[in-house]
């Protein structure tokens, strides 16, 4: 059984404090959505297994740990996930990058597949699929049965904002799936948008509104 992880870290309370902002611009937001990433990833990655290995400093031989066994891929939801890509990459460079293109139908609220491309060897990966919102949950959920559906086993869903409705469909579609969240609200309002939010994560990263 997977777990929820809702970050407890002042910098990362801090900065989704300034994103939430409704004066905060593009540029400003695109930054601090990276730095989030930054900062989750090094929290989710905490379970990730160490092995003991020898090497030799310039002094002596000593046994040092790395990294174990699998490799990671970063899968960012289209588009507002693209935004995390570049926090997630600076903790982790060796990871590759695949990407799922969903979009909210905006009369529905149901998502719309439009692309996957993922690396080849994705299946043996640990995949964290990122996108900054879960709103109904309906993206996410789609996005990792995509990623099922091609042999991925080990998934993380990792968001900056989370509605108690996305959460619990999440875990109830895909219960083996950690959910690892910056900030949990209150609820969606009428049109399916989290309160209090942030806004359309894609619309203030990309600045089309
Ligand atoms: C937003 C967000 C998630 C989705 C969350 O994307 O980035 O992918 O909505 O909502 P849900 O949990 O109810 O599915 P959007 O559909 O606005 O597309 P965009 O990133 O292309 O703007
Ligand atoms: N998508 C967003 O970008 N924001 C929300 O509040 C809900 C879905």
């Amino acid at each position: 059984m997977a777990g929820v992880y809702v970050m407890d870290h002042p910098l990362i309370r801090h900065k989704i404090g300034i994103i939430r902002r409704k004066e905060t611009g593009s540029q400003e937001f695109r930054r601090i959505i990276s730095e989030i990433s930054m900062l989750m990833c090094y929290e989710a990655t905490r379970g990730l297994e160490l092995s003991e290995v020898e090497i030799e400093t310039p002094i002596c031989k000593t046994k040092v740990q790395e990294l174990k066994g699998k490799k990671m891929a970063v899968v960012p939801i289209l588009r507002a996930g693209l935004g995390m890509v570049d926090g997630m990459l600076t903790m982790v460079p060796a990871a590759k990058v695949g990407h799922i293109g969903l979009y909210r139908d905006p009369e529905t609220a149901l998502p719309v597949e439009y692309y996957c491309k993922l690396p080849r060897d994705c299946a043996e990966r640990d995949v964290f699929v990122v996108d900054p919102m879960l709103a109904t949950g309906g993206s996410a959920a789609a996005a990792i049965t995509m990623l099922k559906e091609k042999g991925v086993k080990n998934i993380r869903f990792m968001c900056i904002i989370a509605a108690p409705e996305g959460v619990q469909r999440l875990s109830q579609e895909h219960p083996d799936v950690d959910i690892y969240i910056g900030a949990l609200d209150q609820c969606l309002n009428d049109r399916k948008y989290i309160v209090p939010g942030l806004g359309d994560a894609g619309d203030r990263i990309f600045g089309t509104k």
